[in-house]
């Protein structure tokens, strides 16, 4: 029997897929935030994609209440336009970005290709985004949101390696007071140099910097394709410098995943799933319990989303399986979780968050 979390797109979802990737995000972006602009609109898509049981499902992370653990990763939402309507689909949170200081373009275009077959997309955007100013005032008009949101950032494309401290610097002042966390982003494969950040010294100065700047939790997103113990060692140096958490993972330059694919971008979805659960495995077997884990790569069921949360995640993101399953996907997915926990006995998710954690 097919899960309703995997029936096909209904019919506007079918027409998006038909266009360009990046004219379809566009599209889908200006919808949800047109519909999230009012009580109206986002009572219209909370009934039309009610998100279960808020009861079970909800916890208290980052001194804030997640209404349920499943969020919208970074890269959807980059410039924070559709939040409201976002929340109103059903997420438990969001999270902003990739912001950096400066508004830029990215890579030329077309940067974002599907690959259905795989449930599969590679991009190569190159952190294209309005920049902090434009970003800090849609979100500092707004904040608190009434559910937790989360920013993301990185540095320009233009600015050597040698000052990226300057912008995490300007980043972590700007958005210190107005996110619910914050996301050191050292993993992206589409900034030239970028991931030679995800060095323990480097990271643990990044993570001193910004705690000197904000008191707002701040994040470590790392990359699936560093090898398991240098992503453990480098998690470990993170949490000691006072990371509140370490989301895995970003997207992956290992072309050998789909036939026939190569260079640029990194590679979202169904094909990071193994990966993204090993190193999330790996990860958790060393810091489940001494920090906030989040699990992001090729999520789209419950089913998923529960042995993820097993395994030792508090919270799970997605992002591709939504541009190929369509919004609908949040609340079916919510409801095969919530199914999941009462077949199992399972009365709030402290009962299952790291009940797999195999100690190393
Ligand atoms: C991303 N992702 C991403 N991550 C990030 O930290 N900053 C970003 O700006 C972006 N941008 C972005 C654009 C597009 C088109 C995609 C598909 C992905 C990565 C994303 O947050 C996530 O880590 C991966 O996509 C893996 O999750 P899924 O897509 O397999 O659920």
């Amino acid at each position: 029997m097919v899960s309703k979390s995997q029936r096909g797109p209904g019919f506007w979802h079918r027409q998006l897929l038909r266009l360009d990737a990046e004219r379809a995000h566009d599209l889908a972006i200006r919808a949800i935030g047109l519909a999230g602009r009012t009580a109206a609109g986002r009572g219209l898509l909370r009934r039309r994609f009610p998100a279960g049981d808020g009861g079970r499902l909800s916890q208290e992370l980052f001194g804030r209440t997640f209404q349920n653990p499943l969020g919208l990763a970074a890269g959807f939402d980059k410039n924070a336009r559709a939040v409201r309507g976002l929340a109103a689909l059903g997420f438990g949170f969001v999270e902003l970005g990739t912001v950096t200081p400066k508004p830029q373009s990215g890579n030329p275009k077309p940067r974002i290709f599907r690959h259905p077959a795989h449930e599969s997309l590679q991009n190569a955007l190159g952190f294209n985004n309005e920049g902090m100013e434009a970003v800090y005032r849609r979100v500092g008009a707004n904040y608190p949101f009434p559910f937790p949101i989360g920013v993301n950032v990185g540095k320009n494309a233009v600015t050597p390696l040698s000052e990226a401290r300057s912008d995490y610097e300007a980043l972590f002042r700007r958005f210190g007071r107005v996110a619910d966390y914050l996301v050191i982003n050292i993993s992206s494969p589409n900034t030239p140099g970028l991931r030679d950040l995800q060095a323990p010294d480097q990271v643990a100065a990044l993570l001193e910097l910004g705690r000197s700047l904000t008191e707002r939790p701040l994040l470590v997103k790392l990359s699936p394709d560093l090898d398991s113990k240098a992503a453990v060692a480098l998690a470990g140096a993170a949490v000691e410098a006072g990371a509140a958490g370490i989301i895995l993972t970003n997207t992956t330059i290992d072309y050998s995943l789909i036939p026939g694919v190569a260079a640029p971008g990194g590679l979202s979805g169904r094909v990071l799933a193994r990966r993204s659960f090993e190193l999330l495995e790996a990860v958790a077997a060393e810091l489940f319990g001494r920090t906030v884990l989040i699990s992001v790569g090729g999520v789209g069921s419950g089913e998923e989303i529960y042995r993820r949360l097993r395994a030792g995640a508090s919270l799970v993101q997605l992002y591709t399986a939504l541009v190929y399953r369509g919004p609908r996907l949040v609340s079916t997915a919510l409801a095969e979780l919530g199914g999941l926990m009462e077949r199992d006995g399972c009365r709030r998710l402290s009962d299952i968050v790291g009940a797999d954690v195999t100690r190393g």
